[in-house]
């Protein structure tokens, strides 16, 4: 039985494993191992993974006996959120924070937005180089965001950032897994605290009021901080730095985007490059509730499922020469946020903050190149979510 995760190919960084393009062409479920000896259903075409997504009887609760995590239970430290939990308890947590994720609170962000990027492009051009873009700007920009949003001290980035890359680390110990979520989780429960006695004008003041009204309870306000905190930042800047480098391995498509200043060209591209790159690279995980009878298999009640995103978003059912990077294509319908009812809540988000990053650092720095070799570059394999740890560039 073959085994999940699957290697990528050396020297092709940006292209889903192999094997799991092989197993796509050949059937849309498989069952495979995964890493505490259990086994899965590897769903890998991308209509029987939205049919999946969309299905009630599938659920995401990772405390049920099949659910095929990719760390063992009991592990995490902290209570989970609604990310991992079943409507209804996932809908009337998230409803709690929607609001500021409409495209209009989004978009008055905007301007803010520009200037942290356009203040972080001229500190890059004052200072020495080489530099490393991850440190020096794909991780503080979606971080100084994300705090401001959610009302989180940016002075705090080192100890936030550091305990993420530890939670999110599919090689991390597993006591150390535990201690970085207790450490993430004490901290956002006391800034519940002082926001409880002091509140502001942010997500997490507004929380504070559903705590007074007995609508929510204070660790679920904590909780929901953590997962805000570490998808908010981890997945922008790894979204940051490997789409940079993606398109100075393709310079024609770079050209494309630094030299059009079209919006709905840069949106375009924001889409095509979630697709392309799919950096949620280890499946969205699952477990069946009931027998479900799918592409002529059947999926028993408690049977572990993993919806392999990035392979669908290279099905050729769908996408034209899929393993192009064009980014004149119409990628809209890419799963890159998932699918269903977890569907990114932080995607309005992600997507401005990318169209804003990538409408302007190619054309403020127009010769930024790469300072090392593709070889030398540190790719996350051991994340759960994909990306590089450094990329030193010059201009
Ligand atoms: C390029 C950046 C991003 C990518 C690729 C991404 C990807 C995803 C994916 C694939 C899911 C679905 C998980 C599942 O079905 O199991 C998800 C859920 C989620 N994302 Fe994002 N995300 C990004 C940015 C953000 C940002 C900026 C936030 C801000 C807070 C955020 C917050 C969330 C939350 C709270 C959920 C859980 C939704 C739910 O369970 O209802 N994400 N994201």
């Amino acid at each position: 039985m073959l085994e999940f995760p699957m290697a990528r190919a050396a020297g092709c960084p940006f292209d889903p494993p192999p094997a799991m393009q092989t197993l796509r062409e050949q059937t849309p479920l498989t069952r495979v191992r995964i890493s505490d000896g259990k086994t899965a259903w590897l769903v890998t075409r991308y209509a029987e993974q939205r049919a999946l997504l969309a299905d009630p009887r599938v659920s995401s609760d990772v405390t049920r006996p099949g659910y095929p995590s990719p760390m063992p239970v009991g592990e995490r430290g902290a209570p989970v959120s609604f990310i991992l939990m079943d409507d209804p308890e996932h809908a009337r947590l998230r409803r709690m924070v929607t609001a500021p994720f409409t495209i209009k609170r989004i978009e008055a962000m905007r301007p803010g937005v520009q200037k942290i990027v356009d203040d972080l492009i001229d500190d890059l051009l004052a200072g020495p180089k080489p530099v490393d873009l991850v440190e020096a700007f794909a991780l503080p920009v979606p971080s100084l965001v994300i705090c401001q949003l959610l009302g989180v001290p940016y002075a705090d980035h080192d100890f936030f950032q550091d305990n993420s890359k530890v939670i999110i680390n599919r090689e991390t110990a597993p006591e150390e897994r535990r201690a970085a979520g207790d450490r993430l989780y004490a901290y956002l429960d006391r800034l519940v605290g002082e926001k409880l006695d002091n509140p502001g004008d942010d997500l997490l003041s507004g929380l504070t009021q559903r705590i007074r009204d007995g609508e929510l309870a204070r660790s679920d306000a904590a909780q929901m901080g953590v997962l805000m905190l570490i998808a908010g930042h981890e997945t922008t800047a790894n979204m940051i730095a490997l789409g940079t480098l993606a398109l100075l391995q393709h310079p024609d498509q770079l050209a494309l985007l630094r030299e059009s200043g079209d919006p709905k060209l840069v949106a375009g591209a924001v889409e095509e490059l979630l697709r392309y790159l799919n950096i949620t690279h280890s499946g969205r995980r699952r477990v069946a509730l009931q027998d479900i009878e799918i592409a002529g298999q059947v999926i028993r009640a408690g049977e572990g499922i993993i919806l392999a995103n990035d392979i669908a978003n290279r099905d050729p059912s769908v996408f034209e020469d899929p393993d192009r990077l064009d980014l004149r294509r119409d990628a809209r319908r890419h799963v890159a946020f998932g699918f269903g009812v977890h569907q990114c809540l932080g995607q309005p988000l992600a997507r401005m903050e990318l169209q804003v990053v990538y409408d302007t650092l190619y054309r403020r720095i127009p010769t930024l190149r790469l300072a090392t070799t593709l070889e030398e570059i540190p790719f996350k394999h051991d994340g759960a979510v994909y990306g590089v740890y450094e990329l030193p560039v010059t201009w």
